[in-house]
């Protein structure tokens, strides 16, 4: 589909300054398939986000440069075709289950509580560094059996891995796995495993449970351990962060919305909701076409690069009226595609969710008032697919 007259050579995988909203909104109108500078087939209608997530033979994830082919055993659970990618998902799931979370809430509010009292005592700071990326990185140890107050390594390594700039890293020599990409994070690990495997009375965690499992009846692989411990670990620190990110910034910036979750606290889940929608924090999904398609008349080639506009999808006029305005009482509130859809939908939405919901709980019974700067502009993350905010410099008292 040709470029809308004005957009021509408009890239929407090029948010270095921002999500590009305007122009989303015309393509939805005129190119809702759109083919960027860079050859990709980006789709940006909430039913055709939806369709492809779900034709998960047509679609796959793929997160490597073009032409690398990894092992299996080295695939991300994203990555991982059916049926195995179900078993696996299995496996995923029991880590974050509901009665997992239960236990754990009680650890995640007075965890934030502290945190909230500290950046109180020094009326604010930088909230993504002393507030918000403790929370995800410490919780997700917690729930697989991490030491938790490893955490600032979790955080420093899951951005060099996202952001693919470990240092001194040579991919072509170590390979494109998490040993090659960074051995440091791999080899801890590795010893998480080995410390298992070697106790007579290991501790009765999500990863002593993981050495004990059988896919399609055959244990896993000391390097599909790895893969799958430092997926989850990275997982749910990365996009957790800028969810956190984005409540604190809406709050510091709308004292409006600030002022009705304190006399109406029960609404703060849409609140979390509509920040999951309206900033979401995984703007989109890269995908391969596995064989030759269609979408809205568009051949698209097996072998191209697809591209899943989530933020785009969840402002989409025909799904939400005013979308681009944030709203308390949508009446479906959990119906974007925030979290994804079909059988990769977001296993750690629950946890995500939780984390949100009782940051923004807290904040409101306990912070009078949080502000930032009034010169405060927002400098998003540096990941292309990611959408959080860099930085908070935010004042805080009771
Ligand atoms: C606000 C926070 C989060 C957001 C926005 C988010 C978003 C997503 C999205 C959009 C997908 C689909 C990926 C795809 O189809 O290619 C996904 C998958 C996944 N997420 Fe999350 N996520 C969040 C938090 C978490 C947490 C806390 C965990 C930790 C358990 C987690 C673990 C995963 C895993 C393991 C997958 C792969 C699932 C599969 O392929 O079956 N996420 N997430």
């Amino acid at each position: 589909m040709h470029a809308p007259e004005g957009l021509e050579g408009f890239d929407p995988l090029d948010t270095r300054d921002g999500i590009p909203h305007d122009a989303l909104t015309r393509l939805r109108a005129e190119a809702p398939v759109y083919r960027t500078p860079g050859g990709v087939f980006y789709l940006s209608l909430q039913e055709d986000v939806l369709a492809g997530a779900k034709a998960v033979d047509v679609f796959r994830a793929n997160f490597r440069e073009p032409g690398v082919v990894v092992p299996p055993e080295e695939m991300l659970v994203s990555e991982i075709p059916e049926p195995r990618h179900g078993q696996v998902r299995k496996v995923v799931n029991s880590a974050v289950a509901a009665h997992r979370l239960g236990r754990i809430e009680p650890v995640l509010r007075e965890l934030t509580s502290e945190l909230i009292d500290r950046a109180l005592a020094a009326g604010g700071g930088e909230l993504v560094a002393d507030l918000i990326t403790p929370i995800p990185t410490s919780i997700i140890a917690h729930l697989l059996g991490a030491p938790p107050e490893d955490w600032a390594l979790w955080a420093r390594w899951s951005d060099e891995v996202v952001g693919g700039d470990y240092p001194t890293q040579n991919r072509t020599e170590r390979g494109e796995g998490l040993g090659g990409g960074h051995p440091e994070f791999a080899a801890y690990i590795d010893a998480m495993i080995d410390e298992r495997r070697a106790s007579d009375d290991p501790p009765p965690d999500f990863v002593t449970r993981l050495l004990q499992t059988r896919v399609e009846g055959v244990e896993l692989s000391d390097v599909e351990l790895r893969t799958l411990i430092a997926f989850l670990l990275i997982s749910g620190n990365e996009t957790t962060r800028h969810l956190l990110g984005n409540l604190v910034q809406t709050l510091a910036q709308r004292p409006d919305l600030f002022a009705a979750l304190r006399s109406r606290p029960e609404r703060v889940a849409n609140f979390v909701e509509e920040s999951l929608r309206m900033d979401t924090p995984v703007s989109v999904l890269m995908r391969e076409a596995m064989q030759d398609t269609e979408v809205r008349g568009v051949a698209i080639p097996r072998g191209s690069q697809v591209a899943f506009g989530i933020a785009s999808a969840n402002r989409d006029e025909r799904v939400y009226d005013d979308p681009h305005s944030f709203r308390l009482d949508r009446h479906q509130p959990k119906g974007h595609v925030g979290f994804g859809g079909g059988p990769h939908v977001c296993p750690g939405a629950a946890l995500a969710r939780m984390e949100g919901r009782v940051l923004v709980e807290l904040l409101v019974a306990r912070v009078e008032s949080l502000s930032l700067p009034e010169s405060y502009q927002r400098e998003k993350v540096d990941v292309f697919w990611a959408n959080g905010p860099r930085s908070l410099p935010a004042q805080l008292s009771a």
